[in-house]
């Protein structure tokens, strides 16, 4: 007789449509239940409308009728609201005192690692004024689908989830020209209103300094942990001082500090040039008490990757150990 074991493992070959990931995956399959060789699944309908529906029901009825010794097979939907059918593991937020200091490539960086070392990832753009994930991942023209319930996330090609408000603009090139408590509600959408499903991590990519969009993601979004991205241009020891003190009155622990744009490798000597000055990291590291994850120099690769939308092709020594320092100060 088939087991509910197989039958789940048989919907992870279905897709929901407008993301391409598994029923299971986006936690859409609420209850499986076998009595007398006949199946009932109740599925989820978040974000899916009814042609979606009508879809998912048929796919997952002839699948289904496929495994031994199945003879009905039922499908009902039951409503529930995206955030009762999330659960993701660890939401890390990636911020910075002052703009263009990498916050961004850091954030879509630790996703793409992540993702690559086999994990489940989400990457939410919290920059509403000035978003720049999806260009990074090369998604323009991508939109997110979905239904009243819900809105789905668009996919990368390596398979990470992303939302940001750049994939909702009739045009990319748009400007957001919202003050404050609209992008709070933006923001809290991205998080209460998306279907992220299944996920092992949602990173937050944040717009620079401690304002109100910071400010809203500590307080609706349950942070495992920040991650913050400094240069050596900067007053680190006061930025991170900034940093520690909003991190402290919301309760998030900060997980350590990431210093970009740290040097350059000259190409003709293969000699360390410290353009921006001398590394900051520790100061980071004594005003906050917490390590250093990573350096990363100028690397003209990584800008050209960052404009192609080609980065979940960047690959480093300096990547996997910024992830193995991530996930032990996690
Ligand atoms: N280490 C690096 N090597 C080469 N180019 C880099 C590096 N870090 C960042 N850049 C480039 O600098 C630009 C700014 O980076 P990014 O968008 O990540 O900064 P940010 O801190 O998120 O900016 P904002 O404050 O506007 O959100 C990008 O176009 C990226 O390509
Ligand atoms: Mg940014």
């Amino acid at each position: 007789m088939t087991t509910e074991e197989q039958i789940r493992q048989a919907l992870e070959g279905i897709l929901v449509p407008g993301v391409m990931r598994s029923l299971p995956k986006m936690n859409l399959v609420r209850k499986i239940a076998i009595s007398n060789q006949n199946v009932n699944i109740s599925l989820a309908s978040t974000a899916l409308g009814s042609d979606a529906q009508q879809f998912v029901k048929g796919k997952v009825s002839e699948v289904i009728k496929k495994l031994p010794e199945v003879n009905e097979v039922a499908v009902d939907f039951v409503e529930a609201k995206p955030e009762e059918v999330n659960d993701i593991h660890y939401v890390v937020a990636v911020m910075s005192g002052k703009g263009g200091v990498g916050k961004s490539l850091v954030a879509a960086l630790l996703g793409v690692e992540l993702a690559r070392q086999g994990n489940e990832v989400g990457i939410l753009d919290a920059d509403i004024t000035g978003p720049s994930v999806p260009k990074m991942f090369g998604l323009s023209g991508v939109r997110p689908s979905g239904s009243e319930s819900g809105i789905l996330p668009v996919l990368s090609r390596s398979g990470i989830e992303i939302m940001s408000i750049n994939l909702m603009l009739p045009h990319e090139d748009d400007a957001v020209i919202w003050r404050g408590p609209l992008m709070s509600k933006a923001i809290m959408q991205f998080w209460e209103e998306v279907l992220w499903g299944k996920l092992d991590y949602i990173i937050v990519d944040l717009p620079p300094g401690t304002g109100d969009a910071p400010l809203t993601v500590m307080q609706v979004v349950p942070l495992s942990g920040v991650v913050i991205v400094f240069s050596p241009q900067e007053l680190a020891a006061m930025v991170v001082r900034k940093a520690i003190k909003m991190t402290q009155k919301m309760n998030v622990p900060i997980l350590g500090g990431v210093e970009n744009m740290s040097y350059l490798i000259l190409p003709d000597s293969g000699k360390k040039l410290e353009i921006f000055g001398q590394s900051k990291a520790e100061e980071m590291t004594e005003a906050s008490g917490r390590p250093l994850l990573a350096q990363i120099p100028i690397d003209p690769q990584l800008a050209r990757l960052c404009d192609e939308g080609n980065i979940e092709r960047y690959n480093s020594d300096i990547l996997k150990t910024f992830i193995d320092n991530f996930l032990q100060a996690l």
